[in-house]
């Protein structure tokens, strides 16, 4: 008998998905010490974009020149057709292909790859995104490397999506509870749409100078609609009060997000989700949203630093779109309106850098505003 030492330790503890994935890497090279770069790239049915989400490279830094980017999978047929087809593809020479369309494959050359091995990921036979393998080496994907990539790919996106699996076991969660918010709320489920963009919008401009991940953006992302998940423990007269609140209602209505932040905690108590790395963010969110820099906000009057940078990505965005909405009190804004105020309230109330990233991606919130407009779900409803 003999005991054996466990090549990857890292896989049965809590580290962070980013830090498992290195760990495989390093344990792939051993063996194929010719890849330099492992990426996943998730695929969101509803618009058919495909984003970068996780990725390992030689270098270990936390954000390359690879991440945060997104574009419709549309635009390569090559990609397409293995994810109807299912079959994986080898490109030996990357820098000998007859046309270059995607923006991302001119990124993966100029960052010195130059071939690489692709394999789509299905989970119960629903396509999920992209593992990529590159190498900075030609024609090193032979048949031995393969057999040795499938399963390593198989165990990847096993690790990968049981992590996804449990942020959306979440998400699901507090989005019944926060349907049941939505159908007293005035602010309509474009509301949400709309901001969980923006706050999206925002965390991708700070990426390179808070060296945020993809995984950090996708969360944002995912729980800024959570935002007032605690107004559900609001009474309909104050939220549903077409005029102004008085000052008792107004303390009453504040208490949403300290409510939010106990159903939060209790929702990942219950459904054990607190080893999801990344968890704090959906807290954060939840109570913090109506803190300001200059300490005048609640629930605890936290400034500046003190308040995470979660809060003030969502902060920012949700009040663009609550300025720009229309609301039973008052008229939707026109844009310019709107940011010429979060223009005044940047470095004292809401945080600069938010706002400088918001007002210069005018074209990309014309675009949210297009898709998620309130008018159009008017009509249909009626
Ligand atoms: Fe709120
Ligand atoms: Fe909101």
């Amino acid at each position: 008998m003999f005991y054996h030492n466990d090549h990857l330790p890292g896989l049965n503890s809590q580290l962070p998905l980013k830090a498992k994935l290195a760990e495989v890497h390093e344990l792939i090279q051993t063996d194929l010490p010719f890849v330099a770069r492992i990426s996943m790239a998730v695929y969101d049915s509803d618009t058919g974009m495909l984003k970068t989400f996780l990725e390992s490279n030689d270098k270990g830094h936390i954000v390359s020149s690879l991440a945060n980017h997104e574009a419709p999978i549309k635009q390569s047929t090559s990609l397409v057709k293995m994810m109807e087809e299912g079959i994986p593809r080898v490109i030996n020479s990357l820098c000998k292909l007859p046309e270059i369309k995607l923006e991302q494959t001119k990124k993966v050359i100029k960052a010195g790859y130059v071939s690489s091995y692709t394999k789509p990921v299905y989970k119960h036979g629903e396509f999920v995104g992209f593992l990529f393998f590159n190498s900075k080496h030609e024609n090193v994907f032979d048949k031995h490397a393969l057999r040795q990539l499938d399963v390593f790919g198989h165990m990847l996106s096993l690790m990968i999506f049981s992590e996804l699996s449990m942020i959306k076991t979440m998400t699901a969660a507090m989005k019944s509870s926060n349907r049941l918010t939505s159908l007293r709320d005035p602010e309509t489920g474009e509301h949400l749409e709309r901001m969980s963009r923006y706050s999206r919008l925002i965390a991708s401009g700070l990426a390179d100078k808070y060296q945020l991940s993809d995984e950090y953006i996708e969360c944002i992302f995912m729980f800024s609609p959570l935002h007032d998940i605690g107004k559900i423990g609001i009474p309909d007269q104050i939220l549903m009060k077409p005029g102004k609140l008085d000052e008792e209602e107004m303390a009453l209505m504040k208490t949403h997000s300290t409510l939010g932040r106990k159903i939060v905690d209790e929702i990942i108590d219950d459904f054990n989700l607190s080893k999801i790395h990344n968890i704090d963010i959906v807290r954060h969110i939840v109570e913090f949203h109506h803190e300001t820099l200059d300490g005048s906000g609640y629930p605890k009057g936290l400034t500046g630093e003190q308040i995470p940078l979660e809060a003030k990505i969502v902060a920012v965005a949700d009040i663009f779109d609550a300025l720009t909405s229309q609301r039973p009190y008052k008229e939707a804004w026109s844009n310019e309106k709107a940011f010429e105020l979060l223009r005044d309230l940047a470095g004292k109330k809401l945080d600069q850098d938010c706002v400088d990233i918001l007002l210069a991606n005018t074209e990309a919130i014309r675009r949210i505003q297009q898709q998620f407009s309130d008018a159009e779900t008017e009509v249909l409803d009626s």
